[in-house]
């Protein structure tokens, strides 16, 4: 890891954004102690209090990839941030669970998030932007962002940043180098799935439906049906999961 941190950067997405990402080292990290134009998914603010949190975005030259593979670097660092969670929430390993595309969820609430970019040269992928938030040691959160939870609200303690910092990347490593061999993770991944195999309800094209999620594409398209029998294939500007509200997390004795 190549590791630029920064005590404040509007957004460290938009910073990578301006990097000539050719003449950037892969595994390049820049971190941002504060951010104070985070970007979240759709456009949205991403909320993290200064110092407390962990937000970066790590440079990926994923060329070994076709275009229409892209979704693997979402599923691969997915799958790290859920390997780094669970030694870290031994009493929450079985609620971890993927919100489609690559919100990190312990149980109903969303621990991480991501925003990933890609560069497209010919028919591979030149450079990947991989941003992620992840929720630390910041215990109070503004009433507008949507059930939140951290690793201190359910540990009770602070846990220092940069080990953790040192962990996720070594575990982003470690799945890039599987996908580089092309070590097919996607069962893995739809095990994680949050709602998969059970009718749930979402907001397809703003109309309420019910529905099963029961696969996603190779292009990344979530794939459900509806409960009169509708195949639904959706990109995330189709879709909208409505989530029951965060219920109290259950604490699992080891
Ligand atoms: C989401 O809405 O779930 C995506 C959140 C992504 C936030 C991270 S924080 C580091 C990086 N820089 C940004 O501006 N956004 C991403």
């Amino acid at each position: 890891m190549h590791l630029q941190t920064f005590a404040t950067l509007p957004s460290t997405n938009q910073y990578c954004e301006l990097l000539d990402l050719s003449q950037t080292e892969e595994f390049t990290v820049i971190r941002a102690l504060q951010q104070t134009a985070g970007i979240g998914q759709r456009g949205n603010h991403w909320e993290s209090e200064a110092g407390k949190n962990l937000t970066f975005s790590l440079i990926l030259k994923p060329d070994f990839l076709p275009v229409a593979d892209q979704f693997r670097i979402t599923q691969t660092v997915s799958l790290a941030v859920i390997d780094t969670l669970k030694p870290l929430l031994p009493q929450w390993h079985g609620q971890l669970r993927i919100k489609w595309p690559n919100d990190i969820y312990v149980g109903t609430s969303k621990i991480c998030g991501m925003l990933i970019s890609h560069k497209v040269q010919h028919t591979t992928l030149q450079a990947s932007v991989v941003g992620i938030g992840l929720n630390v040691n910041q215990t109070l959160f503004p009433d507008w962002v949507p059930n939140p939870v951290s690793v201190a609200q359910l540990l009770h303690r602070d846990t220092p940043l940069d080990p953790l910092l040192t962990q996720l990347v070594s575990h982003i490593e470690r799945r890039y180098q599987r996908l580089r061999e092309h070590i097919d993770e996607k069962e893995e991944y739809l095990s994680l799935l949050l709602n998969r195999g059970i009718e749930s309800d979402y907001l397809y094209h703003g109309t309420p439906v019910r529905a099963t999620l029961h696969d996603v594409n190779s292009f990344g398209h979530l794939q459900l049906i509806t409960s009169d029998g509708t195949p639904l294939s959706c990109g995330l500007k189709e879709i909208a999961f409505l989530l029951p509200s965060p219920q109290p997390l259950q604490e699992k004795s080891l």
